[in-house]
């Protein structure tokens, strides 16, 4: 089968880990007799610098008509001036937004071989297995900002709205998924506080009682739920939440796996290309150095070959080679737990998981 797959490798070490992404699928690819054809297009600072916009037209053109979309990340200091005209962010904003990927799903899923490398004790992390439903093109991200005002009298705003329709579409999704799972969805908002968390709440419950009666639902309040995620991981199974709270869980949710490297993400909408990337940044400080850990982007990879691609064999091998040179003791420097000494590179870690699966 042919595909055609958009590569935005963006900012820091977004070329480097996309790189390894890419000779991975090429495996997959010669090993199944499938046909990738990959273009590369700009995202970010980058094509900031060479565009004076985070998001060329270009790049939405080709993103719309591919298959499927793979990003490694985007933003650096170079482009954090606060009065900047744009941000590379912005890129990523946009790309979301015009492309509805209104649903962003990010597993937390334990490999057994790391649970000496999460920072909590191996315990209280083994069989964690969570996936996030974050809403993507909503919320506080999206809401009517500004400032005014000088001096002490300098103001600014950013409204959080959420619609009955955004709501419905992200809470049927989750408890959708829940069904194939343990069906267990556990929705998180602040509706002790805030008015679109309240709408969030009364709607998500009328979808849950009418549409997914079988489904075993709760609430949990999004401070509550940042302590339960430390405590308890094992006992969530699907969660869904709004933009900026599903941001903030699933960065925090990062460390219960060992590091910010493993997780990748898919960013779905109701049809059209997915797009598929890492959780985590640039990682500035690390690039350029050939050290970043490219196994969240090589799962991103296996979730978008189950996902937009329907090659579900393919992106279980891409797991199983993931989880094989774990087991073999290859470890990048972040999840080699004080013994840095022993870890191996980027383009090392790549050609690994290449090796498993062209055997
Ligand atoms: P970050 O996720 O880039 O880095 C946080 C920490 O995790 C750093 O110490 C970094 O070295 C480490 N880390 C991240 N990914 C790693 C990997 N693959 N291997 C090893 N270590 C890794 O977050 P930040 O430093 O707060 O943000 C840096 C820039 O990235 C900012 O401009 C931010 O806006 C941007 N950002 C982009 C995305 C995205 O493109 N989706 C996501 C988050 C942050
Ligand atoms: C992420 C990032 C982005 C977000 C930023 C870079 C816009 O943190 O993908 O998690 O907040 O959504
Ligand atoms: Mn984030």
């Amino acid at each position: 089968m042919k595909h055609s797959i958009v590569l935005l490798p963006g900012d820091g070490i977004g070329p480097e880990i996309v790189e390894q992404a890419r000779l991975v699928l090429v495996a997959i690819a010669d090993r199944f007799g499938h046909e990738f054809t990959f273009s590369s297009h700009q995202i970010g600072g980058i094509a900031i610098d060479e565009t004076g916009d985070p998001l060329p037209q270009a790049t939405v053109d080709a993103c719309r008509s591919a298959s499927a979309i793979l990003l490694g990340a985007v933003g650096g200091p170079k482009w954090d001036d606060p009065s900047a005209k744009t941000r590379p962010e912005a890129g990523l904003l946009r790309i979301r937004k015009e492309l509805g990927l209104f649903a962003n799903l990010r597993p937390i899923k334990l490999f057994d071989q790391l649970a000496d490398a999460s920072p909590l004790r191996a315990d209280i992390v083994r069989g964690t297995d969570i996936l996030f439903f974050r809403e993507l093109t909503g919320g506080i991200y999206f809401g009517e900002s500004g400032s005014s005002g000088e001096g002490e009298d300098e103001t600014a705003y950013q409204s959080m709205t959420y619609s009955r329709r955004e709501v419905k579409r992200i809470v049927r999704m989750a408890a959708t998924a829940a069904r194939g799972r343990s069906n267990r969805l556990t929705s998180v908002d602040k509706a002790n506080v805030l008015e679109p968390s309240r709408l969030w709440r009364r709607v998500a419950a009328e979808v849950m009682a009418e549409e997914f009666p079988d489904v075993n639902y709760d609430v949990v309040l999004v401070d509550s739920m940042a302590m339960h995620l430390i405590n308890r991981p094992a006992d969530f199974d699907v969660v869904v939440t709004g933009n900026m709270f599903g941001d903030i869980l699933t960065d925090e949710a990062s460390m219960l796996p060992g590091s910010l490297g493993m997780l990748p993400s898919a960013s779905l909408g109701e049809s059209g290309p997915g797009l598929y990337e890492p959780i985590h940044g640039s990682a500035p400080d690390i690039a350029g150095k050939g050290i970043a850990n490219p196994l969240a982007t090589i799962l991103a990879a296996a979730m978008m070959l189950r996902h937009s691609l329907s090659l579900n064999d393919e992106a279980d091998l891409i797991e199983a080679a993931v989880a094989g040179v774990l087991a073999d003791g290859l470890r990048t420097s972040d999840l080699a737990r004080g013994d840095s000494d022993s870890a191996i590179g980027t383009e090392a870690m790549g050609a690994a998981v290449v090796a498993k699966i062209a055997k």
